[in-house]
């Protein structure tokens, strides 16, 4: 028999996606300064709706960057209490002219929302959100303790959450925390996300003359920052995508037999992944390894953009006196961000070619995670997703970042049940980011079943 709750959400679907469109119109961008007031306004549209919904003591929490949402509902005696995570900030929606729709103004196509932020994460907070209301209002209660904090740092490294969390621990006292802000690992099977890498992000700035240089005069006598890293880009990896930094592998944990079994069984055709997901002639990464091991399991070194020099329309003719790197490592169980940036840092120092200064500067940085998996609330979430796809749960790692929930292990002792409904084919952080709709919907339904079911 259905739960009311699932009646209540299946009745109010409409009026649950209308909400989320209006929270997509909000272009919460935590990394750009004009876009500051905006993200307080979207963490002030979570604050309003969970007072609306019931939940208590809802306010925000301060930080030195976007405010944290918190609240609570603690009147289950003798239940289990969940902390449930997500983040409302977004990243930037540029390039903006290869969006189909606007990327905020929240548009449907093909059974799908349209809007920077639709799955990464604000559409699937509001999956939270819409689930503790169903059960709210079905029930006239919760089947289990309920804290919520929601953050709005995440996509630059979510600062002020870790300093919270290290912080005021018996604030967020809880049994577990549910996550979500993944993906399932193909359409219509459900998955839970068992590991993240970790990450630093660096910015590699070099100097060479006091100023900028006429080429022709100087050409030839002047040092080229850009050029000087280049070649300290090109030292970095080698063409298999090695990383060669001294003694980068040393606390690299492979995978347990096991886990790289299961991996091997799971729907995965690397053929179709390159050319839907990627787009490219050929799939590059480390000898010996699959593309899963490469992307879950292995450190990675990216190089995301180089500012500086002249990059405007036609031709200049100059010696740049600076030039800049922004390059990040994936880090994977046991390497650790401090450790990881000093080897980095050195290394980059050392290969500098003479007549230039490099300064290597650190962005942000979190730690890689491990979730065990033999614990009452994976059965429990495994049940709930169960009846809802009608299929068995597959565990997947993923290869992006999440920095906080490495914290809610280390700082509060909690396990996190990932617990995501975003596709492969999302583009989140890209242009035509989207949410299937019906993995709204089954979202909204997975999360209430869950809450019902680790409420035991
Ligand atoms: N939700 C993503 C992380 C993610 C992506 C998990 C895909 C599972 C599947 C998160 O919002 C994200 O993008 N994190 C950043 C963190 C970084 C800026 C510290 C990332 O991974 O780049
Ligand atoms: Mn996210
Ligand atoms: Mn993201």
């Amino acid at each position: 028999m259905a739960s009311k709750a699932l009646v209540f959400a299946e009745q109010n679907h409409a009026r649950f996606l209308d909400e989320l469109k209006a929270l997509l119109r909000i272009p919460s961008v935590s990394t750009l300064p004009e876009n500051k007031e905006d993200c307080r306004k979207a963490a002030e549209f979570l604050v309003a709706d969970l007072k609306k919904i019931g939940i208590e003591n809802v306010g925000l929490i301060e930080t030195e960057g976007h405010p944290l949402v918190y609240g609570d509902w603690l009147h289950a005696a003798g239940k289990p209490t969940v902390l449930i995570y997500g983040h409302y900030d977004v990243q930037p929606a540029e390039p903006l002219d290869e969006w189909l729709s606007p990327p905020f103004e929240p548009t449907e196509r093909n059974g799908n929302l349209y809007a920077r932020g639709a799955v990464d994460d604000k559409g699937q907070v509001w999956a939270q959100i819409k689930a503790l209301e169903s059960l709210m209002k079905a029930d006239g209660k919760l089947p289990m303790n309920v804290r919520v904090l929601f953050e709005g740092e995440e996509e630059v490294g979510g600062e002020g959450i870790a300093n919270y969390v290290a912080s005021k621990p018996a604030n967020l006292k809880a049994d577990f925390a549910l996550v979500s802000d993944t993906e399932l690992f193909a359409p219509g099977l459900p998955t839970l996300c068992v590991g993240l890498r970790g990450m630093i992000y660096t910015e590699v700035e070099v100097r060479g003359a006091k100023t900028d240089l006429h080429s022709g005069m100087y050409g030839g006598a002047a040092p080229n920052p850009f050029v000087s890293l280049a070649h300290i880009i090109a030292k970095l990896k080698d063409e298999d995508g090695k990383i060669l930094i001294p003694g980068i592998y040393d606390n690299v944990i492979p995978p347990s037999p096991e886990e790289l079994k299961a991996w091997k069984s799971l729907p995965f055709d690397e053929e179709h992944y390159r050319e839907t997901e990627v787009g490219s002639k050929v799939l590059v990464g480390e000898k010996g390894y699959s593309v899963l091991e490469r992307t879950w399991a292995r450190p990675t070194l990216e190089v995301h953009g180089m500012p500086g020099g002249f990059i405007g329309a036609g031709a200049k003719t100059v010696i740049p006196a600076k030039a800049m790197a922004k390059i990040s490592m994936r880090l994977v169980p046991d390497m650790t961000p401090a450790k990881t940036f000093e080897m980095f840092k050195s290394y980059v120092e050392k290969i500098a070619p003479v007549g230039v200064d490099v300064e290597v500067r650190l962005l942000h940085s979190g730690d890689a995670c491990l979730i065990g998996v033999d614990n009452k609330y994976v059965q429990a979430a495994t049940k709930a997703l169960h009846e809802v796809w009608g299929k068995d749960t597959v565990f997947i790692r993923s290869g992006g970042s999440i920095p906080i929930v490495g914290d809610f292990d280390r700082h509060l002792g909690q396990p996190s049940v990932m617990m995501g409904f975003g596709l492969p084919d999302d583009n989140i952080h890209a242009p035509n980011e989207k949410f299937h709709l019906k993995n709204f919907e089954l979202g909204i339904q997975s999360l209430i079943r869950f809450l019902e079911e680790a409420a035991g």
